[in-house]
């Protein structure tokens, strides 16, 4: 606990006793602090020498806890010589890791498979005689230092002296020892029939129709000799590999558009390092019209359709079997493309009146073959009525100044005259009506007015009443 409390607010200030406590419970209950180090939210730091430490840190918490581990700092830790598979997965958040001047002479290939967060590591003089590579091949790391372990000259370790060389800014002490026992500076190791692997694609340019089979070979090169496989993980058509010494053949069955501009790697690997090799798939198929629909009314009139291929088709519109030469009027959109070659799209068009009625064909065509669909496109009717029926007058008066084709001028002319008629017909009515209504009123309102005169002044004011009253109902 006492070692414990350096790592919280200082106890100098008196105000933060009651949060401190809250924190140390709070600490306490989530995780378990080893003995031979110190703990925070963050850190783990075990250096006292002679702490006896022989596994690495284990802080019992819950993941959340845990995940809040960025740095890990162990020294001086004689007894410490591995770093297992599990030893580190707990720690999800870990940047930082230090083992240094300690007993590390084995790092399993699986320790930091989770520990995507680290970017540097430190293993410094420790007894690591070697290190494989796989480990820290995930990892986007920028730093490692291995100086001063007693490193065996191999072609284990000659990725170490890759390494380096693309990093000389980052000067370690790295040495190795070899069959004579004696020490050389790892720039100078030589080992032969040691090297990086090379891969090749048979192919660097992958174009197929769909439902076609096509095999795809990986040639690799290197001593020692490389493992190859695919990487496939994007590919949706089936897949079937066959695997010989220096190369590697690749099936792809039936294939499928849902691959088209997927990339399919293959990867040589050994000891020493990788090499991999991509190529696109582009998978080709005619076009096909999948959808296309009756007008409806967006921002403009639209034609909707649908179409797949690729390459993309060529699409040409027809109207009433003629070829319909897009206009500022008429003019065909796509509005989307997707990653299946699929294009959304409409027949746009601008205010069309009924003379715009009829049949509409869309040919899509691509170097594999051509697709056709026609509709008949009714505009500006209520479905099921009559041609004459006009939906909405509005769009008439619109229509002449957005229309200028000669010939339709008539139409429109008579169309919009009818139109007019019944709009001013019916405001008419409506003015009679209301003209009757306040007539009727005022009448009556007279009528009341006489009454009272009369009922006031008459003897008979009851029967006045009732004659007078009958008068308006009969006249
Ligand atoms: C872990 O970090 C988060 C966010 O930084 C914080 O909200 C949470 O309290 C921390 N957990 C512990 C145990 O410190
Ligand atoms: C972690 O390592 C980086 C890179 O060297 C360093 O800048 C940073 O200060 C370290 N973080 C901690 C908490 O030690
Ligand atoms: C590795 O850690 C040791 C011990 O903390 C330190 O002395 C050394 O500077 C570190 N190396 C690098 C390159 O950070
Ligand atoms: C890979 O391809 C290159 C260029 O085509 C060629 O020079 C090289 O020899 C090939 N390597 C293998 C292993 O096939
Ligand atoms: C790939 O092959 C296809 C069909 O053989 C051809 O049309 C295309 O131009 C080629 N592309 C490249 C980049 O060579
Ligand atoms: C190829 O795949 C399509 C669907 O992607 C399927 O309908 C068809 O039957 C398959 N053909 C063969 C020969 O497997
Ligand atoms: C296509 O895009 C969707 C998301 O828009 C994505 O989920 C899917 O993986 C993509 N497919 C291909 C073959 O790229
Ligand atoms: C190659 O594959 C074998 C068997 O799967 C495996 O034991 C070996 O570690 C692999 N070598 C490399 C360098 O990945
Ligand atoms: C479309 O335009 C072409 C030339 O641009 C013309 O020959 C053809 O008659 C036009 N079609 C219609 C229906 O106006």
């Amino acid at each position: 606990m006492g070692s414990r409390r350096r790592w919280h607010r200082g106890p100098r200030a008196a105000r933060p006793w009651g949060f401190c406590w809250l924190f140390f419970g709070l600490f306490l209950r989530g995780s378990a602090c080893p003995a031979a180090c110190k703990c925070s939210p963050a850190r783990i730091w075990c250096k006292e020498p002679g702490a006896g430490m022989t596994a690495f840190p284990v802080l019992l918490g819950n993941r959340a806890d845990l995940e809040n581990i960025t740095e890990i700092y162990i020294a001086n830790q004689r007894e410490l010589a591995a770093i297992n598979d599990n030893d580190v997965a707990m720690y999800t958040g870990l940047k930082n890791l230090t083992v240094v001047d300690s007993g590390l002479n084995f790092v399993s290939v699986q320790a930091f498979r989770k520990n995507i967060k680290l970017h540097y590591i430190n293993l410094s003089r420790n007894k690591l005689s070697s290190l494989s590579k796989k480990p820290f091949r995930h990892l986007n790391l920028s730093h490692l230092i291995l100086s001063d372990n007693p490193f065996q000259c191999s072609c284990e370790i000659m990725w170490i002296k890759i390494l380096q060389d693309f990093l000389p800014e980052d000067t370690q002490d790295l040495y190795c020892i070899n069959d004579n026992k004696m020490k050389i500076t790892l720039s100078d190791m030589q080992i032969t029939n040691c090297g990086l692997p090379t891969a090749n694609l048979s192919t660097t340019n992958l174009t197929v129709l769909e439902g076609n089979d096509v095999t795809l070979y990986c040639d690799t090169t290197g001593i020692p000799t490389p493992n190859v496989s695919w990487d496939t993980s994007y590919i949706v058509s089936k897949t079937l590999i066959e695997t010989n010494i220096h190369s590697a053949a690749l099936m792809l069955e039936n294939i499928t558009v849902l691959d088209n501009k997927r990339l399919i790697t293959c990867v040589a690997e050994n000891m020493v390092g990788e090499d991999q090799a991509s190529v696109e798939l582009v998978v080709h198929f005619p076009p096909q019209i999948t959808y296309m629909d009756d007008p409806v009314l967006d921002h403009h009139w639209c034609i909707p359709f649908t179409v797949r291929g690729n390459p993309m088709p060529k699409l040409q519109w027809y109207y009433e079997g003629a070829i319909l030469n897009e206009s500022e009027y008429i003019w065909s959109k796509i509005h989307e493309r997707n990653n299946r070659s699929e294009y959304h799209g409409c027949l746009q068009l601008d205010s069309p009146t009924h003379i715009y009625n009829g049949r509409y064909t869309l040919l899509a065509e691509n170097i594999y073959g051509s697709h056709n669909h026609t509709i008949f496109a009714h505009f500006m009717l209520f479905p099921g009525v009559g041609e004459e029926t006009i939906t909405d007058p509005g769009f008439y008066e619109y229509d002449i100044t957005s229309i200028k084709n000669g010939d339709t001028t008539d139409n429109r002319t008579e169309i919009t005259s009818t139109d007019v008629f019944p709009e001013g017909n019916e405001d008419s009515v409506t003015v009679y009506v209301v003209v009757g209504i306040a007539a009727l009123v005022c009448t009556g309102l007279v009528i009341m007015l006489l009454i009272l005169k009369f009922g006031r002044h008459s003897k008979f004011g009851i029967k006045g009443y009732v004659l007078f009253h009958k008068i308006p109902l009969d006249g």
